[in-house]
C-alpha cells in the first residue's frame, strides 16, 4: 500500500497509543515579520521547513523553534505559542526566544560555523571555539526546557530535528526517561577521520546516545555514525540490528530518506501559474526563451559558483546558444551574519556580471541572479515553466529542489541536472547526474538539458515522477514513527478492537502513576542542572 497524508494520520493515531507528538527544530515553519508596519508571515526557504510541515499539518501536534522573525512575539501569546499555518492552524509553534550572544554562540557559531561544514565534505574549515561550544549546551537546556514544560501533561514523542541539538536527546531522557526521544540528522555524518578532529565530539555523541532512535538520510550516513561511536564510546554495537547498546539503553540508527508531499504541487502552482511565470518573465526580461533554474539557499555546499562555471563554460563551447536561453538562479539570503556567506554572495554577484560582461550583450544576459525570498507559488511557477532544473551540490544529505521540480512536472517534460553527491541522486536516476567539480561535466550537463529531446524527457521525468510520488513524505514519516511508535509504551488498540479488554498498563491509575513519577524526575533534573 502506498503513503499519503491519511496512512500518515493513522499511524499517528494508532503507533502514538495517545502520546502527545514534540518536534524541535531551530528553524520555524512560519515567520512573523513587520512588512510597511503590518505583520506579515512568510514560509522560511530550506529543506526541513519544507519537509515537516506537512507531517505536522497530517498528525498535529507542538513545534518548538526558535522565534526569529522581528513580528514573531507580537503574533504570539504571552507563552509564545501560535496556532499554524496561520490561516488554516492544525497544529502549534511554541516560540523560544534567544538573547543576540546565545544565537551569535549556538547558532551562527557551533551550528553553521563548526558542525556545518564539519559534516559538509567541501573544503571549508570548521571553527572550533568554546565560547561556541558554552551558548550550544546552554541554547540545547533552553530548548530541553520548553520541551519538557510542553510534554508535562503526559506521555510524549518527541522528535528532534537536526545538528542544532546534539545535547537535547540525553538531556530530555535524563529527565523524563518515560519520553520517547527520536532525532532525524538532515544533514550527511562524516567519516569517523573527520568528525573525532571535533574537541566535544565525545558529549555530542552522548548527547545522541540519548535517542531511542536517530535516522540519517542514508545506510552511509548511518555507518559513518557507528564507527564514530564504535572508536569514541564505550558501548557495545549491534551490527546487524544496527543499534547501539549502552548502559541498558538501546539507541536504533537507521536510514530514512526525506522527500515532499507531491500534491502541493498543485496546490502551489494552481490554476495561474501561467501567468505568475509570464510576470516574472517579463519583471526580468527574459522574453520567451528557454529557462535553466537553480532554487537554493546561497550556501556554499550549493555549488552556486561551480554551476556559474559550468553556463560560463558552456556559452564559451557553444556560442550558438547565445540568445536562445536564461539562467536564473534564484538565492534566497542565509546566514549571512557568517562571513563565508556573505563572501559567497559576493563571489556570486561577481561571477553573474563577468558572464554577462562576457557573452552578453544590450538585448541578452544569461545569467539573471534575484538575491531574495521568493514565495513557493512563484518558485513552483519557475519549475514549471523552465526547460531544466540545476542542482549542483557540492555534498547534501537529500536536497529537496531536486525532489520539488519533479512534482512540479505534471507535464513530463523539463530535464534535472543533478549533482552526483547529493541523497537524491540515489534516487532520481533518470537526471542527467555531474560532478559539480568538474566544469566540462556540468557545461555538458547543462547543454543536454537544454537539447534533450521530448519523448526521453518524458520518459525520464514520468520515471522520476513516479519515485517521488511513491518515495514521498508520508512514507518518511510513518516508517520513523512506525519504528520510534514501538517504543511507546501501550499502543492504542487498533481500529475495531475498542471493546476488547485495556491493558494493565493502560488503565488511568497507571498512566496516572507514570506521569507523576515523570513529573518528579523532571522536577530532580532541572534543579539538579540549575534549569
Ligand atoms: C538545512 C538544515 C536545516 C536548516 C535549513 C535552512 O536544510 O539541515 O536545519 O533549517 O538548512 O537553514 P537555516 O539555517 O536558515 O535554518
Amino acid at each position: 500500500m502506498g503513503w499519503s497524508k491519511e496512512r500518515l494520520e493513522e499511524v499517528a493515531r494508532t503507533r502514538l497509543g495517545g502520546a502527545k507528538l514534540i518536534v524541535v527544530a531551530n528553524r520555524e515553519p512560519y515567520i512573523h515579520h513587520y512588512k510597511n508596519g503590518e505583520v506579515e508571515w512568510i514560509r522560511p526557504a530550506g529543506g526541513l521547513t519544507t519537509a515537516l510541515d506537512p507531517v505536522m499539518r497530517a498528525c498535529g501536534g507542538v513545534w518548538v523553534a526558535h522565534g526569529s522573525g522581528d513580528a514573531d512575539v507580537q503574533a504570539a501569546d504571552a507563552s509564545g505559542r501560535v496556532g499554524v499555518p496561520p490561516d488554516d492552524p492544525s497544529y502549534v509553534l511554541r516560540r523560544v526566544w534567544l538573547g543576540k550572544d546565545d544565537e551569535e554562540g549556538y547558532y551562527y557559531g557551533f551550528a553553521n560555523s563548526m558542525l556545518w561544514p564539519l559534516c559538509h565534505q567541501v573544503f571549508a574549515r570548521p571553527v572550533f571555539d568554546p565560547n561556541h561550544w558554552d551558548k550550544y549546551k546552554k541554547v540545547n537546556e533552553t530548548f530541553a526546557r520548553a520541551v519538557l514544560e510542553e510534554a508535562a501533561d503526559g506521555p510524549a514523542l518527541v522528535f528532534v530535528q537536526d545538528y542544532h541539538f546534539a545535547l537535547v536527546p540525553r538531556l530530555l531522557k535524563a529527565a523524563r526517561p518515560d519520553l520517547v526521544v527520536a532525532q532525524f540528522w538532515h544533514i550527511p555524518w562524516p567519516s569517523a577521520e573527520k568528525f573525532l578532529v571535533c574537541p566535544w565530539a565525545k558529549e555530542l555523541l552522548d548527547g545522541m546516545l540519548g535517542n531511542d532512535l536517530i535516522g540519517f538520510h542514508t545506510q552511509g550516513d548511518c555507518n559513518n555514525f557507528l564507527e564514530c561511536v564504535d572508536r569514541a564510546v564505550e558501548c557495545r554495537i549491534d551490527r546487524e540490528r544496527f543499534a547501539v547498546q549502552r548502559g541498558g539503553h538501546d539507541t536504533a540508527v537507521k536510514p530514512f530518506p526525506i522527500s515532499v508531499d507531491p500534491a502541493l504541487a498543485d496546490e502551489y502552482l494552481g490554476d495561474d501559474w501561467a501567468a505568475r511565470a509570464a510576470a516574472v518573465r517579463k519583471r526580468h526580461r527574459l522574453g520567451d526563451r528557454a529557462l535553466l533554474v537553480g532554487v537554493d539557499r546561497v550556501d556554499y555546499t550549493k555549488g552556486i559558483p561551480e554551476r556559474l562555471r559550468g553556463v560560463d563554460r558552456l556559452l564559451h563551447k557553444h556560442p550558438e546558444l547565445k540568445g536562445q536561453f536564461h539562467f536564473v538562479q534564484i538565492g534566497a539570503p542565509s546566514r549571512t551574519h557568517i562571513p563565508a556567506y556573505r563572501d559567497l554572495t559576493e563571489e556570486v554577484n561577481g561571477l553573474a556580471e563577468q558572464i554577462n560582461w562576457t557573452h552578453g550583450d544590450d538585448g541578452w544576459q544569461p545569467v539573471v541572479f534575484l538575491n531574495e525570498h521568493h514565495g513557493p507559488e512563484d518558485i513552483f511557477a519557475l519549475y514549471r515553466t523552465a526547460a531544466g532544473c540545476v542542482v549542483s551540490s557540492l555534498h547534501d544529505g537529500m536536497n529537496l529542489v531536486a525532489k520539488e521540480f519533479v512534482t512540479a512536472r505534471g507535464d513530463d517534460r523539463g530535464v534535472l541536472v543533478l549533482s552526483k553527491f547529493t541523497g537524491a541522486a540515489r534516487e532520481l536516476r533518470d537526471a542527467v547526474l555531474i560532478n559539480p567539480f568538474d566544469v566540462e561535466e556540468t557545461a555538458d550537463g547543462l547543454y543536454t538539458a537544454l537539447t534533450m529531446p521530448a519523448p526521453e524527457q518524458e520518459r525520464r521525468m514520468r520515471r522520476m515522477r513516479a519515485q517521488v510520488d511513491d518515495h514521498n513524505i508520508f512514507r518518511w514519516a510513518g516508517t520513523l514513527l512506525s519504528e520510534v511508535g514501538k517504543r511507546v509504551p501501550d499502543p492504542l488498540p487498533a481500529p475495531g478492537a475498542e471493546d476488547e479488554e485495556p491493558e494493565p498498563g493502560r488503565s488511568e491509575q497507571a498512566m496516572a502513576e507514570r506521569i507523576a513519577t515523570a513529573n518528579y524526575l523532571t522536577a530532580m533534573h532541572l534543579a539538579s542542572a540549575g534549569l
